[in-house]
């Protein structure tokens, strides 16, 4: 697509511009409203150490402990503020031309297009599902999500080692990952040398505010990415935050966090396709999308109810018609369902 009929605040829009406060919120993918209480007493134990610099100690046990957590090394690791820091350090890369996986997340479409990489979109029909082939071959950067916002597709990993090609990277974006009981198709422990894994903190441990994750990959890869950034890139309760969740008891957690979310995503599944919303599955991310008859009219109903969900047509391949709803426990569903019927959908 020509750069002057791609429309950058589209691909600016996420979910936390669709919920207002007091809302109940489907729209953003946080689970829950704040870190558990083990996980704020911990970086408030850490609150006078803001006095000083963070040290390059604490950053690498932080990356110790990262790199054990995916059986990597730690040079495997680079610490991020954020997962949107890592598709901002993607231009870094200086790529040909990145072909970006969709529908899906439109950062890192955003940061390659403001750096004047040449992007093309490879947009997946449903049920969108990888195809090789539809990447050019020219494509020398790829990227894409899994499992997937917003169609929440779990891609098998060897899918997306089918993309491998010489001379080519490719970047996975698990955001979400670890919103997936045991994250069967994680690349995360895969230590090929064209392979970058994007992971973030932000989803399951509602720490959105705090902006922590980390990029996997080859020291080569990360040493190019991480080029010309700033000194004292994270903050001490960042490397705190990141530390702290690699442990082995965080990850158990997470786990059993994961497994209970798969139990609500279907029982939300089944909710709403009875109402006679057309919901994509296989699902396996932490939202589901979903297709109605009329989507912005729905979009305005359940706003005025105070109920917030995501619009979609923002994602590349998606229409008005599109939604997207994080998957939530029992009583927000209830609210969520009599809205809807109360729309006459
Ligand atoms: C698929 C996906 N990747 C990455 C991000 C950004 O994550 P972070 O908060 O770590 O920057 C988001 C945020 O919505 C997302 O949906």
């Amino acid at each position: 697509m020509p750069e002057d009929r791609v429309d950058h605040a589209k691909l600016r829009h996420h979910g936390d511009v669709d919920a207002r406060p007091g809302m109940l919120d489907f729209a953003v993918n946080v689970q829950g409203v704040a870190p558990p209480e083990w996980l704020r007493q911990r970086l408030a134990a850490r609150l006078s150490d803001l006095g000083r610099y963070p040290s390059a100690e604490e950053a690498d046990a932080a990356r110790r402990a990262v790199a054990t957590r995916h059986r990597r090394l730690p040079d495997e690791v680079l610490l991020l503020a954020g997962a949107a820091e890592g598709f901002a350090m993607l231009p870094r890369l200086a790529p040909r031309l990145a072909a970006v996986v969709h529908p899906s997340f439109t950062e890192p479409e955003l940061a390659l297009r403001e750096a004047g990489v040449p992007v093309a979109r490879v947009v997946l029909e449903p049920p969108y599902l990888l195809d090789p082939v539809a990447v050019p071959d020219g494509a020398d950067l790829v990227v894409l999500g899994n499992p997937t916002n917003p169609t929440s597709v779990l891609h098998p990993a060897d899918a997306i080692r089918a993309l491998r090609r010489p001379g080519r990277t490719i970047v996975v974006d698990e955001a979400f990952a670890d919103a997936v009981p045991g994250e069967p198709e994680s690349l995360a422990a895969d230590p090929a040398p064209d392979l970058l894994v994007l992971r973030s903190l932000t989803k399951t441990w509602a720490l959105a505010g705090l902006r922590c994750g980390y990029f996997l990959g080859a020291p080569a890869i990360l040493a190019r990415l991480a080029h010309g950034r700033a000194h004292w890139p994270l903050g001490t309760l960042q490397v705190e935050a990141i530390m702290a969740t690699a442990s082995p008891a965080a990850v158990a957690e997470a786990d059993r966090h994961a497994e209970t979310l798969a139990l609500g995503r279907t029982a939300m599944i089944e909710r709403l396709t009875r109402l006679g919303v057309h919901v994509h599955a296989p699902a396996d991310g932490p939202f589901l999308l979903l297709r109605v008859a009329d989507g912005e009219l729905l979009r305005k109903h359940l706003a005025d109810q105070g109920i917030a969900v995501r619009r979609a047509d923002t994602f590349p391949g998606l229409g008005p018609d599109h939604l997207r709803v994080a998957v939530r426990g029992a009583d927000e569903v209830d609210r969520l369902v009599a809205a809807i019927r109360s729309a006459g959908v």
